[in-house]
């Protein structure tokens, strides 16, 4: 027996708002509550449902709260206390039909603790410790009352002048669609009505990565191969984890902006891939579909917008003035907009806000007396999973790790800096919370060990670049200048690397500079940096360069004359002891990179998976009439995978179960891997497959596996990973997805380059 709920006794007993009488819902039935619902909901109540309002944009909190009592708004962002969102609540449930609202935010890379940016737990290749960060991620949202996250952000990037490659994974579909799906299972837990879980929105769909030049909210026009093959697994596996929404991307997709894409909206996300939950739209891009020039007019861009299967609209009022024209006018029909309400009823079935829309906001007598208490932070494992972040680029004559009695010259804009540790989308972090390098080394140098501490120069002095960055959506200006010339900040660093063993050089981006909208033309250091690095290179002492960015930088000169270089990102609010675990040795750094580090700009795109060619480039051959640039080595400065341990590492030439696979059979592949150096360590074995002739031209070779292992000192294991003929398929001309009869090679290595390769045939 279906249970019959009177909606007054549940709300009434949250004893907070004054009582409706309603009729009862049927809590039990997800369908059949929805269905009363809608059956009960005026136009304009439903119309409501579809409006997602952010909290500090341009509507005071006030008439927010006036606004949501009419049941005119569905769902809020950017309110991020318990204390903040409950009257907003109050409201929603003294509205006509009392139906819960939910709070969303952008919960990226963690809520009130910060976990490295996702570019970095992408470097850790531990689904475990993003899983961590994922689940922290969520508790913490969801204690400040939080309901859902837009994130994961999955979009793949093969162009680092993008900012926005900083809130991504990488490159790589494989690796990318696995950690899509390791955080939506993260964020969403076990059941995504409990307390704890958050609604993960997956974004932006889709090919946002792919922006042409990097710029950001630009063009994307791009084979469908390409797109089935490299760009939309990511969404897909999010898609398959469950996820509860997805955010449609500001770009165009070949043509049509993805808000008014029917195909992608409809034909791909929901009759292919089956998606049933809500989608939503980008901030103000049901607006922009007028400016795209694809709508003539407001009343078009709803139009448009509704029709292609945009649900919820973020921060436009188009839906609210025009939809009730379009269906009275029978312009839209009210079947497409009850199937939109519906499946913002149904997502906020799914947190559980019917059967308790207090499900995360709880009781203001339980509320946390101070939301930044230090009790409510998750230190040890965001220190963890910064460790396993960072990636050791170089270590010449083994100058790490450090010693705890050297004298450490520390030098660098970013050696101090508390904000640009927190990278970009820092949710509800605090600066002041975070550890910075300086602070890191200090805590962990022993008693007989110094740092000597000095700035040596500005982030850039730049003018115009101070000015953007200050003028990006902070609360305050960010990026504070030293008022010393730059002549006397280099001084100044000299002089602490005069008393020191070793240089340690913090130096890279502020992080507004990898950022939504901060796209570059140059990867290269500022110039006050870099000249600050050329006077430390010439005190001839050992020099330890800290990398603090977003995306990859041009490195070749920092290459050349660092002797060490350890790339850390923005590692979070723990980055300052993580750093420090790793430049002393307490931890052994593991990671490798998710995106390949061009050597120049020209060189963009420089991604590792790239199909073969008729006239490649072949190294230590003439280079004439192949495919390259007569100025520069062909190849990324750093491949993807790529990344040093204090150990060394050896793998054996692959070994594989059988030379000729039958449909249906399992190829099992093994290598054993030794730690020959002296101390423990962990690294991640890749395992690329190359399908050596197809139909269609077939990349060089595509990640298919990968395992990260932990070895002791002089301990050997054997690493198996099987393989199927689902591993095998690809989109053809037709984009039909098959595996192709024929030979295939089998690539095993530490990181994409440094391969050595089987064969096998597929019968
Ligand atoms: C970004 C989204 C983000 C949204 C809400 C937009 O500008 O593109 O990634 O989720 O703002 O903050």
């Amino acid at each position: 027996m279906k249970r019959l709920l009177p909606f007054v006794l549940l709300a009434s007993a949250m004893g907070s708002f004054a009582c409706v009488a309603q009729p009862a819902l049927p809590l039990d039935d997800r369908q059949a509550l929805i269905e009363t619902l809608l059956e009960r909901m005026t136009l304009a109540e439903k119309i409501g449902q579809l409006r997602l309002i952010s909290i500090g944009g341009d509507m005071p909190r006030e008439r927010i709260v006036e606004e949501i009592a009419a049941g005119r708004i569905g769902a809020t962002f950017n309110s991020v206390t318990r204390a903040d969102n409950r009257p907003m609540q109050d409201a929603a449930l003294r509205s006509r039909l009392g139906i819960p609202i939910f709070f969303a935010y952008d919960v990226v890379h963690g809520h009130r603790t910060i976990f490295p940016i996702s570019l970095a737990l992408a470097s850790s290749w531990d689904l475990e410790a993003i899983a961590l960060s994922g689940r922290v991620s969520a508790s913490e949202a969801s204690a400040d009352g939080l309901d859902l996250t837009f994130a994961p952000m999955v979009d793949i990037t093969r162009d680092p002048r993008w900012g926005r490659t900083s809130e991504g994974f990488g490159e790589d579909p494989y690796l990318v669609s696995q950690i899509a799906g390791t955080l939506v299972r993260a964020y969403q837990g076990e059941r995504l009505s409990a307390a704890d879980s958050v609604m993960a929105s997956v974004k932006h769909f889709a090919v946002y990565g792919a922006v042409e030049g990097g710029r950001d909210y630009n063009v994307v026009d791009m084979s469908p191969q390409r797109m089935y093959q490299d760009y939309l697994p990511p969404y897909r596996a999010a898609v398959d984890a469950g996820a509860g929404g997805v955010m449609v991307a500001l770009n165009t997709v070949n043509g049509v902006p993805a808000s008014a894409n029917r195909w992608l909206l409809r034909d791909l996300l929901r009759d292919d891939w089956g998606f049933r939950g809500l989608t939503i739209s980008d901030h103000g891009a049901i607006d922009e579909l007028l400016r795209h020039g694809v709508a003539r007019d407001g009343r078009e861009a709803a139009r448009l917008a509704i029709e292609a299967g945009i649900d919820l609209s973020m921060h436009d009022s188009l839906y609210l003035q025009e939809l009730p024209g379009l269906v009275e006018r029978g312009e839209v029909s009210i079947e497409l907009i009850d199937q939109a309400v519906a499946r913002v009823l149904g997502a906020k079935y799914d947190l559980g806000l019917f059967h308790d829309p207090y499900r995360r906001i709880g009781r203001a007598a339980d509320d946390p007396a101070e939301v930044n208490a230090e009790s409510r932070l998750h230190r040890e494992a965001a220190r963890q999973v910064a460790r396993e972040s960072l990636v050791l680029l170089e270590n010449r004559e083994r100058t790490l790790p450090l010693r705890k009695d050297a004298r450490i010259a520390l030098i660098g804009p970013l050696a101090d800096s508390h904000v640009d540790m927190l990278g970009s989308w820092s949710a509800a972090g605090v600066a002041a919370q975070t550890v910075t390098l300086r602070q890191g080394l200090e805590a962990a140098i022993g008693e007989s060990g110094r740092v000597i501490h000095a700035r040596g120069s500005n982030v850039t002095d730049d003018a115009g670049m101070i000015e953007y960055l200050n003028f990006l959506n902070w609360d305050r200006p960010e990026v504070v200048q030293d008022s010393r010339s730059p002549q006397a900040m280099i001084d100044e660093a000299l002089g602490a690397a005069r008393d020191a063993d070793v240089i340690v050089a913090a130096l890279g981006e502020a992080r507004g500079m990898s950022h939504e909208s901060s796209s570059r033309t140059s990867l290269t250091l500022p110039a006050s940096q870099q000249a600050l690095l050329e006077a430390l290179v010439a005190t001839g002492k050992p020099l330890v360069v800290v990398l603090m960015n977003g995306r990859p930088l041009q490195l070749g000169w920092v290459r050349e004359h660092a002797d060490a270089l350890l790339e850390t990102w923005f590692a979070g609010t723990e980055g300052g002891n993580a750093i420090a675990d790793v430049l002393f040795g307490a931890h052994n750094p593991s990671g490798k990179l998710p995106i390949s580090f061009p050597r120049s700009v020209g060189q963009i795109p420089t991604y590792y998976n790239h199909p073969r060619l008729g006239r490649p480039y072949v190294e230590g051959r003439p280079g004439n009439y192949t495919s390259q640039y007569f100025e520069e080595p062909n190849g990324a400065l750093y491949p993807f995978g790529y990344g040093l341990s204090y150990t060394d590492f050896e793998v054996s030439k692959p070994q594989l179960s059988q030379r000729k696979l039958k449909r249906g059979q399992r190829l099992e592949v093994s290598v054993t891997v030794k730690n020959r150096g002296a101390r423990a360590g962990a690294t991640v074995v890749q395992l690329y497959l190359q399908d050596l002739v197809g139909s269609a031209v077939r990349p060089v070779k595509e990640l298919k596996r990968f395992e990260k292992l932990s070895l002791e000192a002089g301990e050997t294991r054997v690493v198996r990973f099987s393989l199927g003929e689902e591993d095998l398929r690809f989109h053809d001309a037709r984009l039909d997805f098959v595996a192709e009869p024929g030979e295939f090679e089998v690539q095993l290595g530490l990181d994409s380059r440094a391969v050595q390769s089987a064969r096998f045939e597929l019968l």
